[in-house]
């Protein structure tokens, strides 16, 4: 079937040619009956797509619904996009001034779950860069939901930290003695900040020798920043925030055990934990009992500003975390065969294992790091949530395929790390759209068949990791609003810290 592409492509490149001198009427009708062969052969081929070599004179059009899923070639399922030749950059330009720092520090408060804490903490780097500060190490956040009583050496190493930014920022463990009743300027910094707005922050030099920066996420705008800022943000996170030797050894190991049961593996971050759906007001599929108490939950947490939230509405608009039901649904339909391996990177799903039966039925090779390490071996992170999620992160990052269910954190920072190492291959799924095919099926209007299969992977067919820039703000939006759109720097570093390899 390939071979006949060729030819055919070449005669039809003649036809024109051919029509624009005058013609019998017969050879012309001939010519039309071939150009309508033609392009229902193109039809078929790429409606088809898979099948290949399959001399059958009896193509219908009226295919029967076929009971199960065509084969997808292997490099397709698992082969990263194509990278043209990008690269990791993020040496300093020949302008960039590495920032002495000396006697005025920045302290900071790092706040969320382990991910906000980390690009929070890159972006603090880059202030502490812009301001001309030396940098005390952050204090992670001890009371969101994750509870974590971890200071910032269980999580990171620390040494490593200080030493692959000394050319950029100082940094040390802690004020110095003298200086730690001197009152400090407790800011909290504007959302999406300019380097001008931390310029301007410098008056504060003039009568404080200590900032404390009382929260840490999302304080440094995405985009129209200086390059040699954007490549710090990217040397801080990418090379300076190493996770603490017994997490790095760990999370190489649970990688290890996933190489060694079947070379290859699928990441999934199923993010169906009971923060997470209370949050977004997400109850698709759960018991009245199960509603109420997320609703009770997300009355009771004050920072979170919306209670009301109507969860069919969150649902179409593609704003719910995809259910383990749905994500088996989604795998299958992409063309992942049951024997595939997938390791779930996730806390405690809600409603526990039972929630995983239908997932479990599609893939019976799903694994959990409790399955790939011992008791012993995890009993230093049972009781600290960022640790474990830093052995996910770790494990997800190694992964052959990264799937997450849901665009939060630890899904963007990632996404934006894989696309940094050479655009490992990232499924995101279109919430949205898959949302209107589920209920399709469940309503009888699809089957699970090759149609159904085709439809999914056509609408993700752009969604697979590639390289492409960052998207700015969406049209139309005005104001502070306009950053809240934007792409995150983290979730796609690219132009700045991915570049062609004659740029570097
Ligand atoms: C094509 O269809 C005819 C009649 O249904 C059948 O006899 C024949 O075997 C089919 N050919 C192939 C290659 O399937
Ligand atoms: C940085 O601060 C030190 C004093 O703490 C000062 O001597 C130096 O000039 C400052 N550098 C810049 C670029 O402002
Ligand atoms: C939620 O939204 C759906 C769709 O707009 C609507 O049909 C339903 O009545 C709403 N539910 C409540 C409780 O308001």
């Amino acid at each position: 079937m390939v071979n006949h592409r060729g030819p055919s492509l070449m005669r039809i490149a003649s036809t024109s040619k051919f029509l624009s001198r005058k013609q019998s009427p017969r050879t012309i009708a001939l010519y039309v009956v071939f150009l309508f062969t033609f392009s229902i052969f193109v039809f078929v081929f790429n409606a088809g797509n898979i099948v290949e070599d399959q001399h059958n004179p009896n193509v219908s059009h009226e295919s029967q619904p076929q009971p199960q899923f065509l084969q997808i070639a292997d490099e397709e399922l698992w082969d990263a996009p194509s990278g043209h030749g990008l690269r990791p950059c993020v040496k300093p330009t020949s302008r960039y001034k590495a920032a002495q720092g000396s006697n005025r520090y920045l302290t900071v408060k790092s706040n969320g779950g382990l991910n906000q804490m980390r690009t929070g903490i890159s972006d603090m780097v880059a202030v502490a860069h812009i301001m001309n500060a030396t940098l005390v190490i952050p204090q992670l956040d001890k009371r969101s939901f994750w509870q974590d009583s971890s200071v910032f050496s269980d999580i990171f190493d620390e040494l490593h930290f200080i030493k692959t930014l000394q050319g950029d920022v100082k940094i040390v463990r802690e004020l110095p003695k003298q200086l730690e009743l001197v009152p400090r300027a407790r800011k909290h910094f504007t959302s999406w900040s300019s380097i001008g707005y931390y310029k301007e922050m410098m008056q504060l030099w003039n009568n404080h020798r200590i900032i404390h920066v009382v929260k840490s996420d999302s304080r440094l705008a995405n985009n129209d920043l200086p390059l040699d800022i954007q490549r710090l943000r990217c040397r801080a996170l990418y090379h300076a925030l190493r996770f603490s030797p017994p997490i790095e050894s760990l999370g190489k190991k649970l990688v290890d055990h996933l190489r060694m049961q079947s070379g290859r593996y699928i990441a999934l971050h199923l993010r169906y934990e009971k923060d997470m759906l209370a949050f977004t007001g997400c109850t698709y599929g759960l018991t009245d009992a199960e509603s109420e108490e997320l609703r009770i939950m997300r009355e009771n947490t004050k920072h979170w500003k919306v209670k009301d939230i109507n969860s069919t509405e969150q649902r179409i608009g593609g704003f719910c975390p995809l259910t383990p039901k749905e994500m088996g649904i989604f795998l299958q339909a992409i063309g992942y065969p049951p024997s595939t391996l997938i390791y779930v990177a996730s806390g405690e799903i809600y409603g526990g294992d039972a929630r995983l039966s239908e997932l479990r039925s599609c893939f019976p090779n799903l694994v959990f790091k409790e399955k790939l390490a011992t008791k012993e071996e995890l009993k230093a992170f049972a009781q600290h949530p960022s640790q474990s999620a830093a052995l996910d992160y770790i494990v997800s990052i190694e992964s052959d395929v990264f799937v997450p269910s849901y665009s939060g954190n630890m899904a963007r920072a990632v996404e934006g790390h894989r696309r940094f190492l050479g655009h490992r291959k990232t499924i995101t799924p279109d919430r949205k759209g898959l949302v209107r095919l589920f209920d399709e099926l469940e309503n009888g209007q699809q089957r699970e068949t090759s149609s159904f299969s085709d439809l999914v992977r056509q609408m993700h067919k752009n969604r697979q990791g590639a390289p492409r820039k960052r998207k700015g703000a969406s049209p139309g939006i005005k104001g502070k609003e306009r950053f809240r759109t934007e792409e995150s720097f983290y979730e796609n570093p690219y132009p700045e810290c991915i570049c062609s390899s004659k740029a570097v």
